[in-house]
């Protein structure tokens, strides 16, 4: 069976409630789509007005992180049965940006991984390269080690309903997409790990998005290769342009 494919928004740190509420106004008639999966990735304190300004359309909310723990004193931080509460469906982790500047590592990616699935949230689990990893030639084997360990104790079950996003660091938000090839080479190193992992039935079933500078003129080749099932998008999911990446073809 095909794959659906998911496009799911990476807002960051951008938008206040207000404001989140009139993008999301803006946004819902531009994304409505029948064929893809589209999700809104918020801040965390953005997420319970976006849930109530997409209520009765495609648009599933997601959150950009997640905790561990179930409750208790972890000051600052936010709870899964906080965000299933609140309405989320999906949600960001290990994304670069918190990998490098909140030290999230392959062990916490992987405990706040288990976690979201016991709560059945969908993970969007990010892994990708740096600029120096690439040009020293060991992308596929720092990225199979960011899956491996994010999936530890993950089941061939579970694992079938999450996301990976491949985001190579020196394309995010610098305006350098991957290449089409460059992509989907990863991307299907990405599944070949998988089937390694698990089995042929899990790496055809997970779904693998590209992240980096995603656009509506990049969208339609990255989205059209074999291994890329649709993106994790960040300064674009903030414009009209979403609308155009959802509706790639
Ligand atoms: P970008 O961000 O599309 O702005 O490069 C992607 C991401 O970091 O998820």
């Amino acid at each position: 069976m095909a794959r659906r494919k998911i496009v799911a928004g990476n807002w960051k740190m951008n938008k206040t409630p207000s404001e989140a509420v009139a993008l999301v106004e803006e946004l819902k008639p531009l994304v409505a789509s029948e064929d893809v999966d589209v999700v809104f990735c918020v801040p965390a304190i953005d997420i319970i007005p976006v849930a109530e300004a997409v209520k009765g359309t495609n648009i599933a909310v997601g959150a950009e992180n997640m905790y561990f723990e179930e409750k208790g004193a972890y000051t600052g931080e936010i709870s899964p049965a906080m965000l299933v509460d609140a309405g989320v469906k999906y949600v960001v982790l290990g994304h670069s940006e918190r990998r490098e500047y909140f030290a999230e590592t392959n062990e916490t990616v992987n405990k706040k991984v288990l976690k979201a699935l016991e709560h059945g949230i969908t993970p969007i689990m990010c892994c990708g390269e740096s600029l120096e990893q690439r040009e020293q030639g060991v992308t596929m084997d720092f990225i199979r080690q960011q899956v491996k360990v994010g999936l530890q104790n993950v089941t061939a079950d579970q694992a079938k309903t999450m996301v990976i996003a491949y985001e190579p660091i020196w394309a995010i938000g610098t305006g350098k997409t991957a290449t089409t090839e460059q992509a989907q080479e990863v991307c299907a190193g990405i599944r070949a790990c998988i089937a390694e992992v698990y089995d042929d039935a899990t790496a055809e079933a997970i779904r693998i998005q590209y992240g980096g500078s995603v656009n509506a003129a990049t969208a339609p080749e990255l989205f059209a290769q074999a291994d890329i099932d649709g993106g994790l998008v960040g300064g674009a999911a903030l414009k009209p342009d979403f609308g155009k990446i959802v509706n790639y073809k």
